[in-house]
This record gives C-alpha cells, sequence and structure tokens, in this order.
C-alpha cells in the first residue's frame, strides 16, 4: 500500500499509495512542543491517538461533517484523501486555557458564553503566530468566502464534539482543527487527537492530553490509555 515517504512531521508522517488521491498518515510515539523546542516519545501514543482520531472523524462523518478520512490501514495508519491543507489552524475555545490566558488577562477555566474562534498561521518558522481574515486573505492562504466556510464548519464541529465528549466524561476547552481542498471542497483533514485537543475530566478536572508533557503534569501514555478505554472500548476487547 504505502510507497514512498511524502512528509515527515513532528508526529505523523505522511505516505503516497499507489492511488494519487489518497495518503496513509502514520500515527508516530513522537511528540514535541513549543514550536518543536521541546521533545520526547511516549508508548503507544500514536497508536492511541490514531484511533481516538478515527472514532472522532466517523462520528463527525455520521453528523454530516466532510472529513478527510478514508479508513485504517493498521492500528496507527490512516488512510486520507490527499487534500490541500489551509494553512490555517483554526482554534475554538470554550473554556480558557493555554494560550489565551497568557497573552490576554484571562483566568484559566473561565468558560466563555459563546465560542470564541482564534485563527493562528501554521508555521514553526514564525511560531504559528495569531492572524485575522484580512492577513490571512492578503497573504493569499485562503478566500474570504473559504475563511467563512471554515468559520461555520468549525463552530458545528465545536458544538457536535463538545457534546459527544461530555457524554463520555470530558470537558473540551479548546482544540485544533486544519482543513484542506479537495475536489472543489473543503473538508476537515489533520486529526483529532489528544494531541491536538484539551481533554479535562469532568469530575476531577484533570488534564488528559498533551498539557501534560507541556508542563511536566504526568504520565501522557496512561492518560491516552485512558481516554481511549472512554472513546475507543473496543480496541480493549480481547
Ligand atoms: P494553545 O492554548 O497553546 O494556543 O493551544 C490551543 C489548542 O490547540 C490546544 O487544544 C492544543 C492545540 N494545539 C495544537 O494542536 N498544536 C499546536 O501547535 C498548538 C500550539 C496547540
Amino acid at each position: 500500500m504505502k510507497t514512498e515517504e511524502l512528509y515527515s512531521g513532528k508526529a505523523k508522517t505522511i505516505y503516497k499509495t499507489e492511488n494519487p488521491n489518497e495518503l496513509i498518515s502514520e500515527f508516530r510515539d513522537s511528540l514535541t512542543a513549543f514550536d518543536g523546542k521541546k521533545k520526547s516519545e511516549a508508548t503507544n501514543k500514536g497508536y492511541y491517538n490514531a484511533q481516538i482520531s478515527k472514532k472522532i472523524f466517523e462520528m463527525l462523518e455520521e453528523e454530516g461533517i466532510k472529513t478527510h478520512y478514508l479508513g485504517m490501514v493498521s492500528g496507527n495508519e490512516m488512510l486520507v484523501k490527499k487534500v490541500d491543507i489551509i494553512l490555517i489552524e483554526v482554534i475554538p475555545r470554550n473554556i480558557a486555557a493555554g494560550s489565551i490566558t497568557r497573552k490576554y488577562p484571562v483566568e484559566e477555566g473561565t468558560v466563555f458564553n459563546e465560542p470564541v474562534l482564534v485563527f493562528d498561521y501554521k508555521s514553526d518558522e514564525f511560531g504559528d503566530p495569531m492572524i485575522n481574515d484580512d492577513i490571512a486573505v492578503a497573504m493569499g492562504i485562503a478566500t474570504r468566502e473559504e475563511i467563512d466556510f471554515i468559520r461555520s464548519m468549525a463552530l458545528k464541529i465545536n458544538d457536535i464534539l463538545k457534546g459527544y465528549l461530555e457524554s463520555n466524561g470530558f470537558l473540551l476547552p479548546d482544540f485544533k482543527l486544519e482543513f484542506g481542498r479537495v475536489d472543489g471542497e473543503i473538508v476537515l483533514a489533520d486529526e483529532i487527537s489528544c494531541d491536538t485537543c484539551r481533554f479535562w475530566d469532568v469530575e476531577t478536572g484533570e488534564s488528559m492530553d498533551k498539557d501534560l508533557f507541556r508542563f511536566d503534569k504526568g504520565d501522557l501514555s496512561k492518560a491516552y490509555e485512558k481516554v481511549a478505554r472512554r472513546l475507543v472500548p473496543e480496541i480493549f476487547e480481547e
């Protein structure tokens, strides 16, 4: 199935396949933070994130959201549509956490009355700076129509995902989405996993996501396994 390697990122490697319209996304155990400055490995991280992402993409597709997801090739390898990635990281925020509490006088844990949508320019070189519609259009990253569409899609995904996670015992303070163009439309791409979301246990408030690594708060592999046990219990059945 896999032919040559197309691109290796910080947590995933992308391979070409015999079909020019399809790629394989391999979720690796390596992880980084702070634009790649902090690096590590975590046992089974790739597997859990791939399975969590698969489950969430399938759930979103059932809810009418178009994604790049096509199927699984192995435990940590996902078959996806080849898309032209739009270089905007779209971050819906429901509860204040992370960078918004460092950049603005907003206290961690503040529940926003309505979701706050933040756009960052996807570039390690520039440190993923926040951008707005005008900058994105001026840079030629996306058209105004595309940005409007992405905004409404992100808010819809946020609504669906928040409800889904709450019913599984998690709060969703924030998460990051990427979108891509394929066949004249925009679809959800990349991954939705413990690396790209903040998941807080609804009972204890504990982080069960990459913040454990970013801020040395605890055992990342154990937490990702706990998330997988709740969201994808079938992979733990004999
Ligand atoms: P932030 O609070 O550090 O800006 O992160 C917001 C959300 O985006 C959080 O759920 C983690 C996710 N995220 C990524 O997926 N990739 C990144 O490079 C960063 C900085 C954040």
